[in-house]
């Protein structure tokens, strides 16, 4: 399946390994305000220390412009957060290239780390240039890509190098494609995916994908306005999209002809304004008066929808089914991951949740540590689900190959 070399029984004492990783954490006043991804990867890192490696750091972190050294990128904030997790301290390097670096890297001595600054202040990285991949590869004896939440992007950092150096997966990247794999490649069933969001037209692709694939697919969010609307539902002011419903039609013919069910919402929780303070009433799904919005899934839905999941032995998680950022519309996200999260507990079902928003509703509800795997990519996490092959991860396995 995954043919790609991983590091085990790889002897890294006394090597510079030249890590990927994916830094790019929230920040706030010069603060890291979720390091998440920062504590996930430290963890595979640790052993590797501990085996005598040393670990030079190359992460990209926002999307500045090339060739502008804006300080709001540099990744010197996220040296406490790093050296936190990974329990040492961590060298730093203000540029990712060149002879400074370069020395750098050099004197390092067994188990220490080095974290380079912002690839992307640099137009080879996203470029794939050549000459750039050449000049990371002097920092480093192998290459481990452990950026899966970078995988769909085909980057200097993420591509590039996996060709010039031996190259290896890192634990992260391989944590996450197994538990991804185990829930949508080869699902326990019957299986299904919780698809929410504000837009079917962002999510055309996973929805299609995920209908040929799984048993079950229910559907939140503006999302569901959309299908309800094709339906023949009146919408109000919600958020739908008109344009949309021969795509709809799409993908109910191909999840009849694979036999997948499509779960859409019984009922409506409304409002006349988007706003916490609203007052929200729960009306049927096709009964949304002119002058109000559907905002989420009501409690039938919920119930509806927890129904389905308690036949389930595979729960696939993309997307909030309603505007959970405003208290009186995060209901139905809340009580039915609470629901994911007891059956996941009981050891019936494998459930896997990704993407930014999912992942902020799912720690909002408190059940992230009940599930079965969080993955920490965003649009990495929704390119897989679409099924398409992430060229990060197809450079590690032609590398491989060609060795
Ligand atoms: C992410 O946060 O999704 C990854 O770090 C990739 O960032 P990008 O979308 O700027 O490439
Ligand atoms: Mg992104």
């Amino acid at each position: 399946m995954n043919r790609f070399r991983t590091l085990s029984g790889v002897d890294l004492r006394g090597k510079r390994v030249l890590v990927r990783a994916d830094l790019n954490v929230p920040v706030e006043d010069g603060q890291v305000t979720d390091a998440t991804r920062i504590d996930r990867f430290a963890a595979g890192m640790r052993p590797l220390l501990e085996q005598g490696a040393r670990i030079v750091i190359l992460t990209h972190f926002g999307r500045p412009k090339a060739n502008v050294l804006d300080p709001a990128f540099s990744v010197d904030k996220l040296r406490p957060a790093l050296a936190k997790a990974l329990d040492r301290p961590v060298a730093f390097s203000d540029v990712c290239i060149g002879a400074s670096a370069e020395a750098l890297a050099e004197r390092m001595k067994d188990g220490q780390v080095l974290l380079c600054e912002n690839l992307r202040y640099h137009a080879g990285e996203m470029a794939n240039d050549p000459q750039f991949v050449r000049d990371l590869a002097r920092l480093g004896d192998i290459y481990v890509n452990d950026a899966f939440s970078c995988a769909h992007r085909a980057h200097a950092s993420t591509t590039g190098l996996a060709h010039v150096l031996p190259s290896f997966a890192g634990p992260l990247l391989q944590e996450e494609l197994s538990a991804l794999s185990a829930a949508l490649d080869a699902p326990s069933r019957p299986s299904v995916a919780i698809v929410g969001g504000a837009k079917v037209s962002t999510k055309i692709a996973v929805l299609k994908n995920l209908v040929t694939r799984l048993d079950h697919v229910i559907i939140g969010g503006g999302m569901a306005n959309t299908f309800l609307f094709a339906d023949g539902a009146v919408m109000g002011l919600s958020l739908h999209e008109a344009g949309e419903v021969d795509t709809v039609r799409e993908i109910r013919a191909q999840a009849a002809a694979s036999g997948c069910t499509i779960h859409l919402p019984s009922d409506a929780v409304i409002a006349t304004e988007f706003s916490a303070s609203a007052e929200a009433r729960v009306v049927a799904p096709n009964a949304c008066p002119a002058n109000a919005m559907i905002l989420d899934a009501g409690p039938a839905s919920v119930a509806a929808f927890a129904a389905v999941l308690e036949e389930c032995r595979t729960i696939l998680w993309n997307g909030p089914l309603g505007a959970f950022e405003l208290a009186p519309f995060a209901a139905a996200t809340r009580g039915l991951a609470q629901v994911a999260a007891r059956l996941t507990q009981t050891g019936q079902t494998v459930s896997v949740a990704g993407g930014g928003d999912t992942v902020a509703a799912l720690n909002a509800a408190r059940v992230t540590d009940q599930f079965t795997y969080v993955s920490t990519a965003g649009g990495a996490f929704l390119e897989w689900l679409e099924g398409k092959t992430l060229p990060g991860i197809a450079a590690l396995q032609s590398a491989a190959h060609a060795a």
